[in-house]
């Protein structure tokens, strides 16, 4: 039988470097070790790297509260403040933040200074969006809605930058690029949409079109894993949504000749590399 494997499957390149520091942190005897905010949304990563010690902090209050350690910021990243907040305790920081999302940091940090008013396009309640939010000052808004938009307590003077969460569609950020700059204003626009949701989508119905079943892995909450299947399951009818090895029924892939495999942005890789196997050796 043959099997293949997206090359996209699972952890995009930001997560997987995030949580790969902070296995780092631990081969090297580092503590105590934090985390502000999980820095996976997955319940076994997160549960594994409790058992080694790391704990995660949920608030800046409790940030504010540190005596001493470690503080590994995930790859959605912070505001400025927090930066400063952990310098003025002491504390270590290892920064793992995605290297696409600081550059939007430093965009905004450098346009606000020049005198822009930063706009983001994104999610007003998305940490990556607030960590953005915390390198503009408060003249800084975010957007989500074309009512939002028309809400604005923009004046026709003010010059704009528009930034994007990375993780924002591509054509509602098109669509109200477009509304503003109907509205006439000088506006900078800086597309800082990420690509490796878009590929992983493409990637997943470019092979389940090629194959006999398709198998998409990643957790039942989980909103990328179930746009993931439905992608598929539009190229091919024998597409199986599983979060891990034991939810596959073995008859479902023993009788056919190929079958495809990918999984959602929170999928760790031996789950990947268990159903890789099994679905190889015993079917
Ligand atoms: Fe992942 Fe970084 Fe893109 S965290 S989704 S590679 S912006």
């Amino acid at each position: 039988m043959e099997v293949i494997v997206a090359k996209t499957a699972g952890f995009c390149f930001g997560v997987k470097r995030a949580v790969e520091q902070v296995y780092e942190q631990i081969d090297a005897g580092v503590k105590p070790i934090y985390t502000f905010g999980p820095i996976i949304h997955n319940e076994e990563v997160v549960r594994d790297l409790e058992e080694k010690g790391v704990s995660v902090l949920h608030t800046e209050e409790e940030l504010s509260n540190l005596q001493e350690g470690t503080v590994v910021i995930r790859s959605h990243g912070v505001g400025k403040h927090i930066y400063e907040l952990l310098e003025s305790r002491g504390i270590h920081v290892v920064d793992a933040t995605c290297p696409f999302v600081k550059k939007i940091h430093r965009i905004v940090e450098k346009q606000n200074r020049e005198g822009r008013r930063v706009i983001i396009i994104g999610d007003e309640n998305h940490p990556e969006v607030q960590g953005i939010k915390g390198w503009g000052d408060d003249r800084t808004l975010v957007v989500k809605t074309e009512e939002q938009l028309n809400e604005l307590p923009v004046s026709k003077d003010d010059k704009l930058c528009i930034v994007s969460q990375t993780t924002f569609n591509y054509n509602k950020f098109q669509d109200l690029v477009e509304k503003f700059s109907k509205k006439g204003y000088d506006i900078l626009v800086l597309n800082t949409i990420c690509n490796a949701t878009q590929e992983r989508q493409v990637e997943a119905g470019r092979i389940a079109s090629q194959v006999d079943a398709m198998i998409v892995i990643g957790g039942k909450n989980s909103s990328n894993t179930q746009k993931l299947y439905e992608i598929c399951h539009k190229e091919c009818k024998n597409t199986y949504y599983i979060q891990t090895l034991g939810d596959l029924n073995p008859e479902s892939v023993n009788s056919v000749r190929s079958v495809g495999i990918t999984a959602g942005a929170s999928t760790p890789n031996y789950i990947i590399e268990e159903v890789h196997t099994n679905v190889r050796v015993k079917f």
